[in-house]
Formats: structure tokens, C-alpha cells, sequence
């Protein structure tokens, strides 16, 4: 039978309210998700209160706060707090986003903090990315030719040939778009989803690959690519500013434009 709630012991349920750090008087609630794997208890979700006259400016300094003075126990992923490495990629209040390049003035007074949705959760905040990274790999996500060396000693493009690459190559793989998106949601496993399809289409745009061919009968494929309907989810999602929904748009010209030759 069709199951449309989650199953009874994944509902979250409410959890502690951790009091406020001492003496703070410029304040943001933060209501996030705990998940623990070794225990038997539901998903809870858990208030913090942070003082924002002592952290920095952004959510990731909230969470770090909270870490760092207020629960230790808190699991979440951040590496670079650059907005580069896609590591802190979390749903805050309903929308997914980079906490590091999320400001907190921009935030409610209270605001919730969940994994990724509907991926498998690892910990806390930590979603399990396992079957992206397989998505990823399986575009094959690196210059593909013949193996020789060229004479001139590097693979040259004109300038535009290399403008085809921008809006693709700044791409960081944080999964804000591939989980936004609701025919990954039901088709995860054989849609590859806004990400994988938008770095497939990164490497389809480049001069210097020799394996075009493969990669379009690679993606041709009624689940692969064409379980993306344009709703665009994705591309609103993007907290980089990137358009997935369009590479994924050039792609399925580019396999139109072969079927007519
Ligand atoms: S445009 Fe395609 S990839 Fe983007 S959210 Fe819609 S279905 Fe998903
Ligand atoms: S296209 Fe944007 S949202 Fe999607 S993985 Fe790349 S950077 Fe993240
Ligand atoms: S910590 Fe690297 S993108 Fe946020």
C-alpha cells in the first residue's frame, strides 16, 4: 500500500529546550533536528538559544555556538565556512541553504535547522550522501579522450569555448538543488537528479572532451535524465546562484539535435 506519512517512529518529536546562554540579551532560537542512530527514540527537535552579541555573523557561527558552549553532542558537517566546499548544507526554515552564507539578521527570531530532506540521515544534521556520490561518479566526471598527449602540450580553447563553462564549473556539490527536487525524491535511485545532471552537462559543454558521444547514450534514459519534469525547484534552490534546470534543458537539446542527423 502507498505510504504518504512517514512511518510513526520517524516523526519528530519535541525534544529539550537547552536554556539560553548567561547573559545574553540580543537573542535567536534555533530549533533543530537530533537524530541519534544508536538509540531507539524518535527523531526529536531541540531549542537553542544563541547569544548573537557574541557570535559571528552567520547561522554557521550560531551552530558553532551552540556546539561549542551549549551541547557538544550537536553532529553537523563544515569545512571551509566559505560558501567552496558545499559541506554545511542543511534546510533552515524550509528552505535548503549553505549555513555559512546564511546571515542570521536575515533569519526569524526562530528558525528551524534540518538535514537535507529526504535523504537517509546519518546523525543530527549529517545526511547520508552515499548514492549521490555513486550518481556522481557514474557521469564519469573527468576529461574523457584518446589518452595522448596533444602537441602544442595543452588542450587549448578559444575564449569562448571556455565561457561555455561558467555557470557549471562553479558547482560545489552541496545537494541543495538534488533535494529540493521532487522527482529526485520519488525516483532517487534512477534520476540522477539537478546536480549530477548539471556537472554531466559541465562536461558536455567542454571543447577539450572526446567522449560526447558516450555521455549522451550514458544520460538517454527515460529515468536518468528525463524523470526532470522543469518545475525548476532546483534552480531556486541553488544558493551559488547556478541554473541546473537549464543544463538539464541543453542536454536534452543536445540529444534532440542527434536524433534528428
Ligand atoms: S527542473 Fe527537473 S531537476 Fe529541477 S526540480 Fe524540476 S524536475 Fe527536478
Ligand atoms: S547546482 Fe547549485 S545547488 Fe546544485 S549542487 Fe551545484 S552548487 Fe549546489
Ligand atoms: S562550510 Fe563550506 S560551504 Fe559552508
Amino acid at each position: 500500500m502507498l505510504q504518504l506519512r512517514l512511518p510513526k517512529n520517524a516523526r519528530p518529536v519535541t525534544g529539550k529546550t537547552h536554556p539560553p546562554i548567561a547573559g545574553a540579551s540580543r537573542t535567536k532560537t534555533l530549533k533543530i533536528y537530533r537524530f541519534d542512530p544508536d538509540s531507539d527514540e524518535n527523531p526529536r527537535i531541540d531549542s537553542y538559544t544563541v547569544d548573537l552579541d557574541t557570535c559571528g555573523p552567520m547561522l554557521l557561527d550560531a551552530i558553532n555556538q551552540v556546539k561549542n558552549e551549549i551541547d557538544p553532542s550537536l553532529t553537523y558537517r563544515r569545512s571551509c565556512r566559505e560558501g567552496i566546499c558545499g559541506s554545511c548544507a542543511m534546510n533552515v526554515g524550509g528552505k535548503n541553504a549553505l549555513a555559512c552564507t546564511t546571515a542570521l539578521e536575515d533569519l526569524d527570531d526562530e528558525v528551524t535547522v534540518y538535514p537535507l530532506p529526504h535523504m537517509p540521515v546519518v546523525k543530527d544534521l549529517v545526511p547520508d550522501l552515499s548514492g549521490f556520490y555513486e550518481q556522481y561518479a557514474a557521469i564519469k566526471p573527468w576529461l574523457r579522450n584518446d589518452g595522448k598527449p596533444v602537441e602544442e602540450g595543452e588542450r587549448l580553447q578559444s575564449h569562448e569555448e571556455r565561457e561555455k563553462l561558467d555557470g557549471l564549473y562553479e558547482c560545489i556539490l552541496c545537494a541543495c538543488c538534488q533535494t529540493s527536487c521532487p522527482s529526485y525524491w520519488w525516483n532517487g535511485d534512477r534520476y540522477l537528479g539537478p546536480a549530477i545532471l548539471l556537472q554531466a552537462y559541465r562536461w558536455l559543454a567542454d571543447s577539450r572532451d572526446g567522449d560526447r558521444e558516450a555521455r549522451l547514450d550514458y544520460l538517454d534514459d527515460a529515468y536518468r535524465l528525463y524523470r526532470c519534469h522543469t518545475i525548476l525547484s532546483c534552480t531556486s534552490a541553488c544558493p551559488k546562484g547556478l541554473n541546473p534546470g537549464l543544463a538539464i534543458a541543453e542536454t536534452k537539446k543536445m540529444l534532440l539535435a542527434r536524433k534528428g542527423k
